[in-house]
């Protein structure tokens, strides 16, 4: 039959990265080249199919900003899948995602889906951090991969439908 699954999915990375602009590339179908940093954070819901499956996803979608991090924790408990996005043009970016890797696994959860994103794939002239490099870390720590861009939709809905699909198996 076909089974219904809530799952509750959280955006954390840097300041800048494009985790609003991902979620609003998703849900929307849209890009604003001026996306206005999120306070605090926004909260989104889309619904996906996948083979026997619908996911309802509850999107949380966290501040960047240094200031907010107290808060993630509300964000990312109970949560099913996180999402750590970094901006392939700014290394202190990708640092930072590393960072949030280590609180979330310091969290002990063994079921939580990690991906690892490196956002803004459309600026390659301008890269920092190199393919292998995510795409090393996040093996060496279980995590899944994919670099995106929310400006040309490159990998958007492939994110989405990756942890749809890992849920789905769950
Ligand atoms: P905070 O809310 O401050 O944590 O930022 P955020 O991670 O949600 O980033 P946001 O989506 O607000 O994007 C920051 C800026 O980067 C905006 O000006 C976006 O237009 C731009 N941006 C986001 N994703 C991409 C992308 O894939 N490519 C390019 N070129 N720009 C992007």
């Amino acid at each position: 039959g076909n089974k219904i699954i809530q799952a509750k999915m959280v955006l954390l990375g840097d300041m800048g990265t494009g985790k609003t602009s991902l979620v609003l590339r998703f849900v929307k179908g849209q890009f604003h080249d001026y996306q206005e940093s999120t306070i605090g954070a926004a909260f989104f819901t889309q619904v996906l199919s996948v083979n026997e499956a619908t996911i309802k996803f509850d999107i949380w979608d966290t501040a960047g900003q240094e200031r907010y991090h107290s808060l993630a924790p509300m964000y990312y408990r109970g949560a099913a899948a996180a999402v750590v996005v970094y901006d392939i043009t700014s290394m202190d970016s990708f640092v930072r995602a590393k960072n949030w890797v280590l609180e979330l696994q310091r969290q002990e959860k063994p079921n939580l889906i990690v991906f690892l994103v490196g956002n803004k794939a459309d600026l390659e002239g301008k890269r920092q951090v190199g393919s292998q490099e995510g795409e090393d870390y996040a093996q060496e720590n279980g995590l899944a991969f994919l670099e995106t861009s929310a400006k040309t939709a490159q990998n958007v809905n492939e994110l989405f439908y990756d942890i749809a699909n890992q849920l789905a198996k769950i």
